[in-house]
């Protein structure tokens, strides 16, 4: 078992110290802000993701897993460092790497010998050699120390479960030594492990994420072409999948995809591409699709209350990017709210979990304590997050308390014969 020190305590890095812990290492976590570093000491996990709350009492009542102040305090001693600070987007689109050039200064002078620093945050191309030249100027006391690429794919909600269950392992090292060290870090996860270079480490991870996100802007292209021709977008989906060069997966059409890593990832790939003298044209379609989808959304409820949204009342069920996470970051239902605002509609939101939390977020939508109440008194509901509760919403309610019975289902979420024959004009993505 080996002392592990994880740099950030976020998404990505609490999932890794916390999984890390239940596969035996000794784990140190750590954090810049002293408050958050303070919950976690207790158990209290500031981020809904399930199994996480459950595996960090077990590490800390193990005293396998504990958290510290400050970086330096954690990777101290540490045979592994994982860095999993944020790489928010730059205004040019590129991967903002100033947190870990930070840590990379900050750790080099007491990391031990034979020390190997995993690069677990998502960092452009050319990023494991930029960490390792960092340290080096940074003044290393000892020079065997490695820096790798270990990506990781997990998705938000299902962080755990992707963490301990991954479909590969991507590990990208020059040398063999710190490549197995890193591998036998994962002992207990039956995955395929593929070592390979840095770079194309680091590729994989964005190539991933950009051909999931083309993937969803196929299906929304689809799906409004479906509309076009009276075709029904989910049985084409059906009839797509069963190829298993596709597959059914990410074959949802909705109102574009959103949230912490796909916007940013394919915004920093075409940057990289286009430094690289390569025009990622595709990849752009895919931005372009994205972006108008939303306004298609916009497009439909305008439609539903009669062409105008000035002066109209909108109830939008969901906020969050995604269903079983409370991640608002680049949530298209966000999106949504703020241009039917800017339309001169009154939006009344309900989101199962991020209601507070959107209230720092978008002070011109009304917060509601759930969904009849944001039903109430308005001209169509806006189904903006697949959120299950959603379905088993009781709709003969939401029918009398609204000014007429209208929804646009921005999720495909709900049966279109159903709801009609509830009363509703229903209007799907692609769907008939
Ligand atoms: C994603 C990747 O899935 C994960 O592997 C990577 O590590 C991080 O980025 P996440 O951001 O949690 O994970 O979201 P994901 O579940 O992939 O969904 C991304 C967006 O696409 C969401 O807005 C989602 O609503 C949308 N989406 C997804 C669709 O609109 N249709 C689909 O079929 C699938």
């Amino acid at each position: 078992m080996s002392r592990v020190a994880v740099i950030g305590a976020g998404y990505v890095g609490l999932t890794t110290a916390a999984c890390l812990a239940r596969l035996g290492h000794d784990v140190v976590c750590a954090d810049l802000d002293a408050e958050r570093v303070a919950h976690l000491k207790k158990g209290e996990v500031p981020i809904l993701e399930s199994g996480l709350p459950a595996l960090l009492a077990e590490g800390l009542a193990a005293r396998r897993l504990d958290f510290v102040v400050g970086a330096v305090n954690a990777a101290r001693g540490a045979d592994m460092v994982f860095l999993c600070v944020q790489t928010p987007q730059g205004d040019d689109g590129a991967a903002d790497l100033s947190y870990v050039e930070a840590v990379a200064r900050e750790i080099a002078p007491v990391l031990g010998p034979n020390a190997v620093v995993i690069n677990k945050s998502t960092v452009p191309v050319g990023s494991t050699r930029f960490v390792q030249r960092v340290l080096s100027e940074a003044g290393l006391s000892h020079d065997n120390i490695t820096v790798v690429s270990n990506p990781e794919f997990l998705r938000e909600g299902q962080a755990v479960h992707d963490f301990l269950n991954p479909e590969r392992i991507v590990i990208g090292c020059d040398q063999p030594e710190p490549a197995v060290r890193v591998t036998e870090l994962y002992k207990g996860v039956h995955a395929p492990v593929l070592v390979t270079d840095p770079a194309s480490a680091e590729m994989i991870k964005y190539a991933s994420n950009a051909f999931l996100a083309t993937k969803v802007s196929f299906i929304n292209a689809i799906a409004n072409l479906c509309e076009a021709v009276d075709a029904d977008v989910r049985e084409v989906a059906i009839g797509m999948g069963y190829d298993g060069r596709i597959g059914f997966q990410f074959l949802h059409p909705g109102p574009g995809y959103g949230g912490s890593c796909f916007p940013k990832d394919v915004a920093a790939l075409l940057h990289a591409a286009r430094d690289a003298g390569y025009e990622f044209e595709l990849l752009a379609g895919v931005v372009e699709v994205n972006r108008a989808q939303q306004e298609r959304i916009v497009d439909k409820l305008r439609a539903a209350v009669g062409g105008a949204l000035a002066g109209k009342v909108v109830a939008a069920w969901g906020l969050t990017f995604k269903a079983d996470t409370d991640d608002l970051r680049d949530s298209p239902a966000l999106a949504i709210c703020r241009r039917l605002v800017e339309e001169g509609a009154t939006v009344r939101a309900y989101d199962p979990v991020a209601g507070e939390r959107a209230r720092g977020t978008v002070a011109e939508v009304e917060l509601c304590a759930d969904v009849y109440d944001a039903s109430t008194d308005v001209d169509v509901v806006a189904l903006l997050t697949e959120w299950d509760e959603f379905r088993w919403v009781d709709f003969e309610r939401i029918a009398a308390v609204m000014r007429r019975p209208s929804i646009v289902d921005a999720r495909n979420l709900l049966d279109p014969a159903a709801m009609r024959r509830r009363g509703f004009d229903y209007v799907a993505v692609g769907r008939r």
